[in-house]
């Protein structure tokens, strides 16, 4: 049997500092099987394989430079919040209720919010009981305890092709499979489901639930139309499918309200997801689940072991801003800040990208864009990051790796001003890929610049956009 010192003993570091001068050589926690930089490493349980950084995190970090057009993150606009209503909700939550505030509380969230969530939901067609909605920390926290509460290693989650990436990695954490499900303009496609459903039944595959964003999809920009709605909840239905219905966006509509929530048509088979991030501020982080009964039940003992109570302190500063506020004004303020900005970026692609294709979203914060069949987005980002401008690569969006010829881009965060140099330069960066590609393999056939002579009449002829 190895010793204690064996055991611990596979990495170790010369010590020379002064604190570890007198125990000559320290030994790190190192563990047999562990590695220089992860001494830990074979001591993880099997979900936390499922846990790893994005690819392109590290870029991320150089796009954050303030010398870079960042169109990756999908950051709110909380500039357009305007600071006294959150001070002023602050300071009297905590001049006449702050000793509850800043206590531990129910592990469903506090009663009156859970009331007014009503309100909000009421806005996309939900009639429910304040008794059925869990608080949560964000609707990501919402979709960690639903996936705890479902998900076994080797269950399938069958999800929109692309997806929400947070979300996917939450599931690849339970060790569960993502499906994709193609889409199309009017988000996803129906025929395909049940062709999916069926192949996964064939193969004896445990299918947990329908992972769905319908309204101004992350990263698509697509909507679900109502009559796919129907349709959609009636072949989960008829599949004995529960239906993850995430909306995270749904009042950020532009023009046209997007059709109400599925949840609206259905109470028992429908898991509904909101979030007070994009309506109000990510920095509260409040969301909610809204549940089946027995659902409920579980979702909040699941809370309790997680976090034992939702914040209190946010929670009632949220509810004291929905009582005193003019909320839906400020959603209609954020609706026209987000127009502006989807408007200039489209005009931008028009101008600077005529050749490609993209998704016209009418509400929330993404374009999804189709680049040329020869190029790869994930390849190019460090190219386009050279050149100042980020986006995030269509990979990040697949679990199975797809995606190479997408990008994601997000118009929320930028002025429309940033927005239209950010295009700009990205243009610069994709004509430059496409020059390379002509030079060594002769196949980079996108048109010249618009400025450049002649550009108009030697358009790429791009592949059909996957999702336009
Ligand atoms: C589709 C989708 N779901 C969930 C979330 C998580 O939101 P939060 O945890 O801030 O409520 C996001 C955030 O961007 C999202 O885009």
């Amino acid at each position: 049997m190895k010793t204690t010192a064996e055991r611990i003993g596979d990495v170790t570091i010369q010590g020379s500092t002064a604190d570890n001068k007198q125990s000559g050589p320290v030994q790190t926690n190192t563990v047999q099987g562990g590695n220089n930089l992860d001494p830990w490493y074979h001591h993880y349980a099997d979900r936390a394989a499922g846990l790893k950084a994005s690819e392109v995190r590290a870029l991320f970090a150089v796009a954050s430079r303030p010398e870079v057009v960042s169109l990756a993150g999908g950051m709110p606009y909380v500039a357009a919040l305007p600071q006294d209503l959150v001070i002023n909700a602050m300071e009297r939550v905590m001049r006449e209720k702050g000793a509850t505030a800043l206590q531990y509380g129910s592990g469903q969230g506090v009663p009156l919010l859970r009331e007014q969530i009503l309100d909000v939901m009421a806005l996309e067609g939900i009639k429910a009981n304040a008794d059925d909605v869990v608080v949560t920390t964000g609707s990501q926290h919402a979709l960690e305890l639903v996936s705890k509460l479902f998900l076994n290693p080797g269950d399938v989650v069958i999800s929109e092709g692309p997806s929400y990436v947070t979300a996917m990695v939450i599931f690849k954490s339970y060790q569960a499979e993502v499906d994709h499900v193609p889409m199309d303009e009017n988000g996803l496609i129906p025929a395909a489901l049940i062709e999916h459903i069926a192949a996964l039944k064939a193969a004896g595959r445990t299918i947990k639930f329908l992972y769905t964003i319908p309204s101004f999809h992350n990263p698509a920009g697509v909507t679900l139309s109502w009559t796919r709605r129907m349709e959609i909840l009636e072949i989960c239905r008829s599949n004995n499918i529960l239906v993850l219905e995430d909306n995270p966006y749904g009042l950020l509509y532009f023009d046209k309200q997007a059709p109400d929530a599925i949840r609206s048509l259905e109470r028992d088979g429908v898991v509904y997801l909101g979030t007070f991030s994009k309506t109000l501020a990510p920095g509260f982080r409040v969301g909610w689940a809204l549940a089946p009964h027995a659902i409920r039940e579980k979702l909040v003992l699941a809370n309790e072991a997680a976090v034992l109570s939702p914040s209190s302190f946010t929670q009632m500063v949220i509810s004291e801003y929905l009582s005193t506020a003019d909320w839906k004004g400020q959603i209609n303020t954020f609706r026209g800040v987000y127009h502006e900005r989807k408007n200039a970026m489209l005009a931008a692609l028009e101008e600077y990208l005529p050749d490609l294709t993209w998704t016209n979203p009418t509400g929330g914060f993404y374009v999804w864009v189709t680049l040329p069949e020869q190029l790869d987005s994930k390849a190019m980002l460090p190219r386009a990051v050279k050149e100042l401008v980020a986006y995030t690569p269509g990979t990040a969006f697949y679990a199975d790796g797809d995606g190479r010829q997408n990008m994601r881009l997000a118009f929320c965060y930028p002025t429309p001003e940033s927005i239209r140099v950010g295009i700009r330069r990205l243009a610069t960066v994709i004509r430059g890929e496409l020059d390379l590609l002509d030079t060594f393999a002769g196949t980079g056939t996108l048109g010249a610049a618009p400025d450049r002579p002649g550009a108009r009449n030697q358009r790429y002829a791009g592949p059909p956009a996957n999702i336009s």
